[in-house]
């Protein structure tokens, strides 16, 4: 459950410095040459079969050849290429000058052509909080946990920086074996004793994949005992979000006390198996387009249902982005793949992983807290929160003062009131509680600063964009994060007092908090920059403070002088948010084992709700109304997903057909469906299609036009329920938008049957806001309240014209 806004250095998982992160690129092996990826759609060979391997052979030669006559030599191809793709995915990455690989891209077998980027990787209580157990653990009765007999005989892998396989989320006893069918294997025999993954009855996958890392950074960087040649966790993140999807139960799990009670994963029945794609130490772990578009096809092979993935990058172009080649060709082979939607929010535009193929998860607070007060000499007492375990004498006033004020002489204002390490004067400093400010680097850092130039404790003061986000982290110094306005109170309290004083309470853990869920700040927030008639997030699940299993192998705040070591961590980020989701997925696969990955993407969005626990609309975290750029179609509700009536459905054609809409022709597609076999590789682009018309449980129309036009798109529904139905059209209409649904009746004879409806949309003259975003939402309810199939609506009135994606 571990998402990464934790306070590491930098590293993609923690809510602020995941957009930073991103800013770190491919580092070239010699001065001109860069790694790349080149994509050549799918491959016309199937999964099993004597056949296989020489097909997959001829793949790998076609790609030396392909490769060969570029370079005029197949003996330089060779060298050039550090994978082949041969099972799924068609395609090969090699090492390559600049105008090679302009060359490459002009063949016309090759899709697309893209450097070799780096992605930077994006408890106990959180499954009570969804409903799906009683206060005490007592798994509630009709809850999916029963239906789905706790994922019994579902795989759910990740792509992440592998896995600590001694930690007791991955314990097998009582587990039955791996499913039949199963492939995939334990590969670290290679490695040296301490460093090997051995696999047992839970975990029954462990691959690493380190090709594209090591072609960027060079093998001489390579440090071994950081980044042994193993599929071994060093970092803590990929322990963090598998036990989170599907670790066993685990009693008397906590850190350093708070928050215990039973850790357990969403599928706790489950079996995982890991991908390591994320490598250290290059300002924190980074994931290479290379590796994981190896370990998609790795994981479709081996027979995982679900994939859990949190990592990404800046927005990009399907076809330009690892994540999105290699979850596709997931999707088209029933798989599952459930990613973070980023930690750069709360900005308008940040949402990453925008493809349709996927399920996007943005993330927000649960109702557990763990405050720790500021009390101050006048009496007054701030509320904030924090998990450190270092505690200041009872009844003792320190000084207070900001950071401002202890600036170092060689330091700017902004770097003290930050912080960052090295700007504080030791002299102002010692023996004092410093008070500094959220923002550029990681929470955690901003302690480490104090605690170095000699302060007794910290206050962390939120930003103005960070609101009321407060986040429990595992500090190195007693300290406690406080919320925007009480910061500005505070600040001020400093200014206007000399020698104010005051101490921070021992955090404890609090449940029923209120108001929640709420969205968190670093939550990336729609609209979708690559497909705006796509909403994106899809959804929202619990990613602030979330404890899970962790590594050996890194202390709790994950920066380098931090020795501790703890079996659970603490973490929060959109990467602790998906894998919650992804252990959902797993359970709906387990009671519907037909379910498209479309159907059970469709089930959780429309059954999700938007009121919080003070039966409020959800809010953000100014604790201002949010909208589905931040939830997407709302909070996930697992034992409501179980059964949601109708599903939205799609399946590869219709995503073909997307991309035709896209502007992708039929000659491109065709490379994608390579290997559909009986004769489906023809996908013949409809004449008139629009990427609005994708049947997608969410409706978004970015371009209405002004002058009262109607534009119409089409849906289909599949009732899911147990037989004949009757559900009727409810829609709130967005802001100065008319909203017209036909029909607004479905009448379903039978289980399994598929009805068509359209939704029009038209700007109310007069009434509507120019350029901005306004949101509603389509309801299907059969009446009796047993089933309300519930999709957002988003429009824009705008006077301009659609803009398409090109293949580049
Ligand atoms: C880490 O990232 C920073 C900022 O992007 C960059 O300047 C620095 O060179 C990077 N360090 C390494 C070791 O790549
Ligand atoms: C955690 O809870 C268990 C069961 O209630 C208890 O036995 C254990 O002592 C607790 N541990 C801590 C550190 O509070
Ligand atoms: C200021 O100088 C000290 C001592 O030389 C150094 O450790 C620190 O990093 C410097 N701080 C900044 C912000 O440059
Ligand atoms: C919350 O929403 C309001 C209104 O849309 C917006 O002004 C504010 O910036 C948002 N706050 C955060 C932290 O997202
Ligand atoms: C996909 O679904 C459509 C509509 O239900 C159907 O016509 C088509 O045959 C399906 N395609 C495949 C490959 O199953
Ligand atoms: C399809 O697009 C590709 C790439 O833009 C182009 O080379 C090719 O000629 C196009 N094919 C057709 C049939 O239009």
């Amino acid at each position: 459950m571990r998402y990464p806004a934790r306070p590491r250095n930098l590293r993609a998982l923690l809510s602020i410095a995941l957009l930073l992160a991103c800013a770190l690129q491919q580092r070239p092996a010699s001065a001109t040459k860069k790694s790349y990826v080149v994509y050549l759609g799918g491959h016309a060979h199937g999964r099993a079969g004597a056949a296989l391997a020489s097909c997959r052979a001829r793949a790998r030669s076609s790609h030396r050849a392909l490769l060969g006559s570029v370079l005029r030599s197949e003996a330089r191809a060779r060298d050039a290429i550090f994978y082949s793709y041969t099972r799924y995915i068609n395609g090969f990455a090699a090492t390559l000058e600049e105008d090679e690989a302009a060359e490459v891209s002009r063949h016309p077998r090759v899709v697309s052509v893209f450097p070799n980027r780096g992605h930077p990787l994006h408890t106990t209580r959180s499954w009570e909080f969804l409903g799906m157990e009683e206060e005490g653990g007592r798994v509630r009765p009709g809850s999916i946990w029963a239906k789905a007999r706790f994922g019994e005989g579902v795989v759910i892998g990740n792509l992440d920086t592998g896995v600590w396989p001694e930690a007791g989320s991955f314990r097998d006893d009582g587990m039955g074996p791996a499913p039949p069918g199963w492939r995939g294997i334990c590969q670290d025999q290679q490695a040296s004793d301490d460093a090997q993954v051995r696999c047992n009855r839970k975990l029954i996958g462990a691959r690493f994949f380190n090709k594209g890392y090591l072609a960027t950074v060079g093998r001489r960087q390579q440090q071994q005992e950081v980044n042994p040649a193993s599929t071994r966790d060093t970092d803590g993140h990929g322990t963090h979000t598998l036990s989170t999807a599907a670790g066993r139960l685990v009693p008397g799990a906590n850190l350093f006390g708070y928050g215990n009670g039973t850790a357990k994963g969403g599928a706790p029945a489950a079996h995982a198996a890991a991908y390591k794609v994320c490598w250290r130490p290059v300002n924190g772990s980074e994931c290479f387009d290379a590796d994981i578009i190896a370990a998609f096809d790795a994981a479709i092979h081996d027979g995982v249902h679900v994939l859990s993935v949190s990592l990404g990058g800046s927005p990009a172009d399907y076809f330009r982005d690892g994540l999105a080649i290699g979850s596709f060709h997931a999707a088209r082979h029933g798989v599952t793949v459930v990613c973070s939607a980023g930690n750069s929010g709360p900005g308008a535009g940040t949402v990453s992983n925008t493809a349709p193929w996927l399920l996007t998860v943005g993330a927000s607070t649960m109702d557990r807290e763990f405050p720790a007060y500021l009390v101050l000499d006048n009496n007054k007492r701030i509320k904030g929160q924090s998990l450190s375990r270092t505690r200041l004498p009872a009844n003792k006033y320190y000084q207070l003062i900001s950071s401002e004020e202890a600036k170092g002489a060689n330091a700017t204002v902004t770097q003290a009131k930050l912080c960052i390490g090295g700007s504080l004067d030791k002299a102002k400093v010692k023996g004092k509680i410093v008070v500094c400010v959220r923002g550029k680097n990681a929470r955690v850092e901003k302690g480490e600063a104090v605690h170095r130039a000699g302060g007794a404790g910290m206050v962390l003061a939120n930003d103005e964009a960070s609101g009321n986000e407060v986040i429990a982290d595992a500090h190195v110094l007693p300290a406690t994060h406080i919320t925007y306005a009480d910061g500005v109170t505070l600040l001020a309290y400093l200014k206007a007092t000399r020698l104010a004083s005051g101490y921070i309470t021992v955090p404890y853990t609090a449940l029923d908090a209120k108001p929640a869920p709420f969205m968190a700040a670093f939550s990336s927030q729609g609209p979708n920059t690559v497909t705006p008639e796509i909403l994106k997030p899809d959804i929202t699940a619990p990613g602030v403070s979330i404890l899970a299993a962790f590594t050996g192998e890194a202390g709790p705040t994950g920066l380098a002088f931090d020795d501790r070591r703890v079996l659970f961590n603490a973490e929060s980020g959109t990467s602790m948010s998906c894998p919650h989701v992804a252990g959902i997925a797993g359970l709906l696969k387990a009671v519907h084992p037909d379910w498209s990955p479309a159907a059970i993407k469709s089930a959780i969005m429309t059954t999700a709700r938007v009121q919080d626990n003070m039966r409020k609309p959800m809010s953000n975290s100014s604790f201002l109304r949010a909208t589905p750029f931040g939830y997407g179609a709302g909070h996930v509700q697992p034992n409501r997903a179980a059964d949601p009536g109708l599903v939205y459905d799609a399946n590869t054609t219709d995503y073909l057909s997307f991309l035709c809409a896209l502007g992708y022709n039929s000659s491109v597609i065709a490379t994608f469906m390579a290997g559909a076999g009986d004769g489906h590789e023809v996908h013949a682009c409809p004449a008139r299609l629009r990427p609005e018309d994708l049947n997608y449980p969410s409706v978004a129309v970015p371009h209405l036009s002004p002058t009262g036009g109607a534009h119409t798109v089409t849906r289909r529904v599949r009732n899911v329920g147990p037989g004949g139905a009757t559900y009727d059209a409810k829609v709130h209409e967005p802001r100065g938008v008319a909203v017209d649904v036909r029909p607004r009746r479905l009448e379903f004879a039978a289980a399994g049957e598929e009805k068509q409806f359209t939704v029009t949309f038209r700007a109310r003259e007069g009434f509507f806001l120019p350029g901005e975003y306004v949101f509603g939402r389509l309801v299907w309810s059969d009446g009796r309240g047993r089933h309300r199939v519930r999709s957002p609506l988003v429009a824009r009135v705008v006077n301009t014209k659609k803009k398409h994606i090109s293949i580049a």
